[in-house]
C-alpha cells in the first residue's frame, strides 16, 4: 500500500472518509468509527489494520464484505436500506441492524479485509478513451496493444465495446448495451483506433464470467449508486460475450514480462491504469515506472493513467514515448476525472 496519510487512528480515517455525507455509507462509516472507539465488533474485525493508511480504505473493504452478506441473503434485515435491491429506508436508521450483522460475522468479515476493493468501474473507460484518442493522434499509430495493471476483472479493457455519446461526437458500437452519455466536458476529437491485443493483471483477478466474480464486483459498487449497478449489469453482459484475460500478478513483475516482447512496428502499446496505484507499495510503483521508461527507449509505448496525486480529484495523464527512441516525453495532464470516471473535465 502507498505509504501516505496514516495520521490519527483508524476511526479518524473512517470519519475523514465519511465527511458529513448523508448517504448510507456516510452514516455507516461514522458509526463504524464510533464502534471502533467503543471497542465493538468493528474493533474485532479490523484488528491488525489499525495503522493502515487512508489509501487502503479499510472501511470500503468492510462495507464490501457487508454488502456481500446482504447480496447472499444472509442479512435480510439490511435489504430495506440498500436502494440497488429496492430498499428505501432512511440510512440514518441502519446502524443498529448493521452492528448486529457485523457481530455475527466477525471472522468472515476479517477475511474480506485482505482483498483491496474490486471496484471495476466502467465509467473510468471514459478517461481511457480520451487518453487513447490523444495517444493515437500524437503517435500516428491506430493499432493498439492495451495492457492494464490492476485491472480487477478487466472490464475497461473492453472500452471499444462501449458506446460514448455527446452532441458533438460519438464512439463505439451503436448497439452496445453500455452507453456513456455526455461523459466528457470539453472538446473531443474522436480518433479511430483498433485494439489488436488486450490483457490485464491483478493481485486478485476477478472472473467476470462466473457468478462468484459477478458477486464480488457487485459488492463493491456502492448500493445507493443505482445507475452504476445498471452499468455493471450491462458491462457483465458484454464481458460474457467478450471474455478478457487478467493474469494473477503484481503490476511491475507482469509489465516486465509483457513489455519484454515488443509489439509490431505499426502498433502502439498503451499501459493503462486507474485507481490502483494507491494500493501499490512504493517499490511496485518504482518498478512500474522503471519498466515503462525502459521499454519507451525501444518501443512505441504510452502510459495513460487515472490516479490521485496531490489533489482530492483524480487526474488523467498521458506519457508518450518519443518516436526517436529517446524515451518518454513526460506526463501531460489532460484533465480531472470524477471518482467513477465521469465526467472527465478536460484542462
Ligand atoms: C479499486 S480497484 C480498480 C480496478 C480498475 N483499475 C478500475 O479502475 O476499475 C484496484 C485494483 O488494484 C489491484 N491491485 C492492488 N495492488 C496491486 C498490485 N500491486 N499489482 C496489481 N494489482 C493490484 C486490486 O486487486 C484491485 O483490483
Amino acid at each position: 500500500m502507498a505509504d501516505f496519510d496514516t495520521e490519527g487512528t483508524l476511526a479518524d480515517r473512517m470519519r475523514k472518509h465519511a465527511s458529513d455525507e448523508q448517504h448510507l455509507y456516510g452514516h455507516l462509516m461514522r458509526a463504524m468509527a464510533d464502534d471502533w472507539d467503543a471497542r465493538g465488533p468493528v474493533r474485532d474485525i479490523c484488528r491488525g489494520w489499525e495503522n493502515a493508511p487512508q489509501g487502503a480504505v479499510v472501511q470500503l473493504r468492510l462495507l464490501g464484505g457487508l454488502f456481500r452478506l446482504v447480496l447472499t441473503d444472509r442479512a435480510p434485515d439490511l435489504v430495506p436500506f440498500y436502494p440497488s435491491l429496492g430498499g428505501n429506508e432512511p440510512p440514518a436508521k441502519a446502524w443498529p441492524h448493521v452492528r448486529r450483522v457485523l457481530g455475527e460475522h466477525v471472522q468472515e468479515l476479517r477475511r474480506t479485509l485482505d482483498v483491496a476493493p474490486q471496484t471495476n468501474e466502467t465509467g473510468r473507460s471514459t478517461a481511457l478513451l480520451v487518453g487513447l484518442f490523444d495517444v493515437v493522434r500524437r503517435s500516428g499509430l491506430s493499432k493498439v496493444r492495451l495492457l492494464e495493471p490492476g485491472a480487477s476483472a478487466g472490464l475497461n479493457l473492453l472500452v471499444d465495446q462501449f458506446r460514448f455519446e455527446s452532441p458533438t461526437w460519438a464512439y463505439g458500437p451503436g448497439d452496445s448495451a453500455l452507453r456513456l452519455v455526455d461523459a466528457v466536458i470539453g472538446p473531443v476529437t474522436a480518433t479511430p483506433f483498433e485494439i489488436v491485443e488486450r490483457r490485464g493483471c491483478d493481485l486478485a483477478p476477478v472472473d467476470a464470467t462466473t457468478p462468484e466474480g459477478q458477486l464480488t464486483l457487485r459488492s463493491f459498487v456502492w448500493p445507493f449508486h443505482v445507475e452504476r449497478h445498471e452499468r455493471l449489469t450491462q458491462a457483465l453482459d458484454i464481458a460474457r460475450r467478450h471474455p478478457v484475460t487478467v493474469d494473477r500478478a503484481g503490476a511491475g513483475e507482469w509489465l516486465e514480462e509483457r513489455l519484454s516482447a515488443p509489439a509490431a512496428d505499426d502498433v502502439v502499446t498503451v499501459v493503462w491504469q486507474s485507481i490502483t496505484q494507491q494500493y501499490w507499495p512504493l517499490d511496485e510503483t518504482a518498478r512500474v515506472d522503471a519498466v515503462v521508461a525502459r521499454a519507451a527507449r525501444s518501443q512505441r509505448v504510452a502510459r495513460v493513467a487515472m490516479e490521485f496525486h496531490e489533489r482530492a480529484t483524480a487526474e488523467l495523464t498521458v506519457d508518450l514515448a518519443a518516436a526517436d527512441g529517446s524515451g518518454l516525453d513526460g506526463p501531460i495532464r489532460l484533465g480531472d476525472v470524477g471518482d467513477h470516471g465521469t465526467p472527465v473535465t478536460l484542462s
